[in-house]
C-alpha cells in the first residue's frame, strides 16, 4: 500500500514523474488540475465555476477541490495526489479525510526546480488532447513530430494557463499559498525532498529505491 503526495511549483515535473512512477507502482494518480480541466471540457457546474480561476492562474476555492478529492480518495487504497493540497486549509482537510478513512500518508515528495527551468518547461509543454500524455517540444518531444507516442493522436495542444503572464501569477500563488505546507509536512516527519532540476527518469529511479527500502 502506498499513499503519496507530490508537492512542488508549477512545472517542477510532478505530472511527468507521476506518469513514470505509475508504470512501476500499482497506484491511482489523482491530479486535481487534470480533473478540473476535464470538468471544464465537459462543461459541468464544477468546471464552469473553476474555469475563470484556472485561466487567471488563481486557486480554485478550497471547498470545491476538497470535495472532489474526498470523493476520489474514498474508493482507492493506493494513491498519488498531484496538485493537492495546495493551501494550509486543504492540508488540514486532507488530514481529517484520511483520518476518517483510516489511512495515513507514507511520503510527501517535495520537488523543487529553478525558476528559469520552470518557465522554459511550461512554455514548451504540449499535451495530447486525446489521452493526456505530456511532452516538451525540446526536453521530451514525441518520437514523431506532432504525434502522440501513446495513442497516435495528432492533437497536441498548449494549456491556456501556460502563457508567460499566467505562469508568473501561478508561481506567485505557489510561493504564497503552497510553499508553507512544505514546513507543515516536514514537521510531521513525512517529507522527502528531491531535486526537480534533474531528469524525471533519474528521480523516478531514486524514489522507487527509497519506496522499496521502505
Ligand atoms: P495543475 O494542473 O496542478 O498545474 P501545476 O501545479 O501548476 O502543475 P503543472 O501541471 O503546470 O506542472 P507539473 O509539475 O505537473 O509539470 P509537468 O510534469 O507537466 O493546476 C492547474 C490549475 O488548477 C491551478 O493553477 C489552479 O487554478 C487549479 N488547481 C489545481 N489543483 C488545485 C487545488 N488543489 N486547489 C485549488 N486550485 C487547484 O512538466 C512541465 C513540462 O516540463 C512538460 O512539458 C514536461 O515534459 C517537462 N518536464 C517535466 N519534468 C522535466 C524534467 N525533469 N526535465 C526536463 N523537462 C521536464
Amino acid at each position: 500500500m502506498m499513499k503519496i503526495v507530490l508537492l512542488g511549483p508549477p512545472g517542477a515535473g510532478k505530472g511527468t514523474l507521476a506518469a513514470l512512477l505509475k508504470d512501476s507502482l500499482t497506484i491511482e494518480h489523482i491530479s486535481t488540475g487534470d480533473i478540473l480541466r476535464e470538468e471544464i471540457k465537459n462543461e459541468t457546474d464544477l468546471g464552469m465555476q473553476a474555469k475563470a480561476y484556472i485561466e487567471k492562474g488563481e486557486l480554485v476555492p478550497d471547498e470545491l477541490v476538497t470535495k472532489l478529492v474526498e470523493n476520489k480518495l474514498s474508493s482507492v487504497n493506493n494513491f498519488m495526489l498531484d496538485g493537492f493540497p495546495r493551501t494550509r486549509h486543504q492540508a488540514e482537510d486532507l488530514d481529517k479525510i484520511l483520518k476518517r478513512l483510516n489511512k495515513l500518508i507514507d511520503y510527501v515528495v517535495y520537488m523543487d526546480a529553478r525558476e528559469d527551468l520552470i518557465v522554459k518547461r511550461l512554455s514548451g509543454r504540449r499535451i495530447c488532447k486525446n489521452c493526456g500524455a505530456v511532452y516538451h517540444i525540446v526536453n521530451r518531444p514525441p518520437k514523431q513530430n506532432g504525434i502522440c507516442d501513446v495513442c497516435s493522436s495528432k492533437d497536441l495542444y498548449q494549456r491556456a494557463d501556460d502563457n508567460e503572464e499566467t505562469v508568473k501569477n501561478r508561481l506567485g500563488v505557489y510561493f504564497e499559498n503552497t510553499l508553507p505546507i512544505v514546513y507543515y509536512y516536514d514537521s510531521q516527519g513525512v517529507l522527502l525532498k528531491v531535486d526537480g532540476n534533474k531528469e524525471s527518469e533519474q528521480l523516478s529511479e531514486q524514489l522507487l529505491s527509497i519506496f522499496n527500502e521502505g
